[in-house]
């Protein structure tokens, strides 16, 4: 039978927070006086409370009091984000509560850090109740912990963590525990502990948390503009992104992606076929993405992965349909069978004007492929197709001055992803 309360814990459970918690104590060590310490001693921070953590570095009380404030100056401005969700936790958390089982956190971690955390980490949407210490709170009591975070009419319930701690927690309060082996602890601790269930990745945990829910189809997004808006640096930096939260991304590209498509690609580019009638044209990024949706994108889609394609289908609306005039309902015509109703849930589109775009190609010192060579009249087409494509589609479709500074370009993408997340 399914468990219908989940309790997690955050640090090495949720996220691998370890480098910031590690650098945290590291600091505040040091300016205590204690130096030259082996640094892998900071890595028995993660997890068991801060206050025995500096006692066990040979500390007084005193001074592991005060060691704590110097960890917390640096913890919440920068530690707490030194940090990463583990790959696959957002789709298990979606399919929890797909499921309907209630989510809840319980962790030693002060309860403000945690709530930012997973506010941070676009998590925060995912849980009923968040359970942590005060932040004078030196014991970090994980049984306490635990029985507060359980909630009342709580019927089959079990409490996840990767330390001895979390296992300890569960079982004071009755209920069943799962070590998670790809955190902080071993698995010998955690079999030691008396773990009810050790599961060694995350896959696995999903497997015994929601058996039977399906993983929800992944997240596709795609990124659009002009040649020279900047897509590859915003696309690494979404990349990123997405990552850090736990999203499992697959990179790719069109025309290309796949290795029949890549093929296509070569044809479709070369300057030797600068004579190809743009039917043709219009026809091969066609067939390249036919491939490309079916090796591709479909079945990491279909594997709960998060799709971050370099240009899609809007490309040959704005390129083909826009510059080259064969018309907007021609192309989406002939591309109908390619994208066979694959469409993307979110598109970056970096606007920037065709004068601009041309000055940044002209100065890129990479040969210039066939469609970048085109005068600026056919860049100022593709500019247009673009700006109505984004006036048809305002919820997918999220444009930006590509000529704003590049952290404020990213900062907008990402604010728009979440929100685009966060509805789903
Ligand atoms: P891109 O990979 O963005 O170029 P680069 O490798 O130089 O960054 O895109 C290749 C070119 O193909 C680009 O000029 C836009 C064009 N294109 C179309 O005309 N139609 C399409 O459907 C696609 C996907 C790209």
């Amino acid at each position: 039978m399914r468990y219908d309360t989940i309790l997690f814990d955050l640090d090495g459970t949720l996220t691998e927070s370890g480098p910031g918690i590690m650098h945290s104590a590291q600091i505040a060590a040091e300016k205590m006086g204690f130096t030259g310490v082996d640094p892998a001693a900071f890595a028995r921070f993660i997890g068991p409370p801060l206050f025995q953590s500096f006692q066990a570095l040979g500390m007084t009380e005193a001074q592991a009091e005060q060691a704590m404030g110097h960890y917390r100056a640096y913890f919440a401005h920068r530690g707490l984000f030194e940090n990463a969700v583990y790959p696959g936790i957002p789709n298990l958390l979606r399919r929890l509560r797909a499921g309907g089982t209630g989510v809840y956190l319980a962790t030693a971690k002060p309860q403000v850090f945690a709530e930012r955390i997973l506010a941070h980490f676009g998590l925060a949407r995912f849980f009923d109740g968040v359970v942590g210490i005060a932040l004078d709170d030196k014991a970090g009591d994980k049984p306490t912990i635990v029985r507060a975070a359980l909630p009342k009419r709580a019927g089959r319930a079990a409490m996840v963590g990767d330390r001895a701690y979390d296992i300890d927690g569960g079982k004071a309060n009755g209920i069943d525990t799962v070590g998670v082996c790809y955190g902080y602890g071993t698995q010998a601790e955690l079999a030691h502990a008396g773990a009810t269930h050790l599961v060694d990745t995350v896959t696995e945990l999903a497997a015994l948390l929601a058996p039977d829910v399906p993983i929800p189809r992944g997240f596709f997004v795609t990124v659009e503009g002009l040649d020279g808006s900047g897509k590859t640096t915003q696309i690494d930096a979404l990349g990123h992104y997405l990552t850090q939260r736990g999203y499992e991304v697959v990179r790719t590209r069109e025309p290309g992606g796949s290795p029949i498509a890549e093929q296509i690609r070569r044809v479709v580019l070369s300057p030797d076929n600068l004579g190809m009638h743009p039917v043709t044209e219009a026809l091969l990024y066609a067939a390249a993405r036919a491939e490309h949706v079916q090796a591709v994108v479909r079945p990491a889609l279909a594997a709960g992965k998060t799709v971050l394609c370099d240009r899609f289908v809007d490309s040959s609306v704005a390129y083909q349909g826009g510059g080259r005039a064969l018309g907007v309902d021609v192309v989406r015509g002939l591309n109908a069978p390619a994208v066979a109703g694959t469409m993307p849930d979110a598109t970056l589109l970096l606007r920037v004007d065709a004068a601009t775009a041309m000055g940044r190609r002209s100065r890129a010192t990479a040969s210039l492929d066939r469609i970048e060579v085109e005068r600026e009249a056919f860049h100022q087409r593709v500019f247009d197709a673009y700006e109505a494509l984004a006036q048809l589609y305002p919820d997918r479709i999220c444009a930006v001055d590509a000529t704003a500074g590049v952290a404020e370009i990213t900062r907008q993408a990402c604010a728009r992803m979440d929100a685009m997340l966060a509805a789903r």
